[in-house]
């Protein structure tokens, strides 16, 4: 069966962007699989301040490939993976902003019954990997969405005691406090994995909703 899997995040430095592709490199790799990848656009009152950094401005010129996020797109879904930087723990104001605009689509219970994860990024190891996908939640549930996690039978190579991201409530990768450090690749494995289960759950939810 066809399901369309849309990623829509918001990345500052990049690091949440390096997830995103390989979210939806796992989704596009189940048969039937259609992938879109969007951008929550930036808000004004962080403009000034994000624009002096010359690491925030050439992340932002690499997204251009992406368009920005609209509510046809989350029409579109069967399943949707949200992509969110910590921000002291919970999503980034900009992913917020932008589920606060589907108040129109919660009153007529578009997003109801849709598979839904979520992948992050955190500065520290302890900085939010966890509380951010589940404070995350409130909203999609709200909206009633299907969580989507990634456990340990998928990922076993999250059982290590290395300092990197992801947990089973979803792929993370860490930035350090200087945004200098790149996702490993076992953290880009456990992303490509959430892609390929968000799609084959939205595939089933889809056949309920028909
Ligand atoms: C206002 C603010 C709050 C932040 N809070 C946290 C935090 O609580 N824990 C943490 O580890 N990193 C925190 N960070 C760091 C970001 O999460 C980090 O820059 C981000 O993960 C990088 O992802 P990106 O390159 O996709 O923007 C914070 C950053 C900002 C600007």
């Amino acid at each position: 069966m066809a399901v369309n899997v849309l990623v829509v995040y918001y990345s500052a430095f990049g690091h949440v962007h390096q997830m995103a592709d390989a979210v939806a490199e796992g989704a596009r790799g189940v048969q039937g699989a259609e992938v879109r990848v969007r951008r929550v656009p930036e808000l004004d009152m962080f403009k000034s301040g994000l624009e002096k950094s010359e690491h925030y401005r050439a992340s932002q010129q690499r997204q251009q490939e992406n368009a920005e996020v609209t509510h046809d797109d989350l029409r579109w879904a069967d399943g949707i993976a949200f992509g969110t930087p910590t921000r002291y723990g919970n999503m980034c104001a900009q992913m917020k902003a932008f589920i606060d605009t589907t108040a129109g689509m919660w009153q007529k219970g578009e997003l109801e019954n849709k598979a839904a994860g979520v992948f992050v990024s955190t500065a520290s190891i302890h900085g939010g990997q966890e509380t951010t996908i589940l404070t995350s939640l409130v909203p999609l549930l709200h909206l009633g969405m299907v969580f989507v996690g990634t456990p340990y039978g998928e990922n076993p190579q999250m059982l290590v005691t290395d300092g990197i991201g992801g947990s089973p409530y979803g792929p993370g990768t860490l930035s350090a406090g200087d945004n200098s450090r790149q996702p490993v690749e076992s953290e880009l494995t456990t992303a490509r994995n959430l892609g390929s289960r968000i799609a084959r759950v939205a595939e089933q939810l889809k056949a309920l909703r028909a």
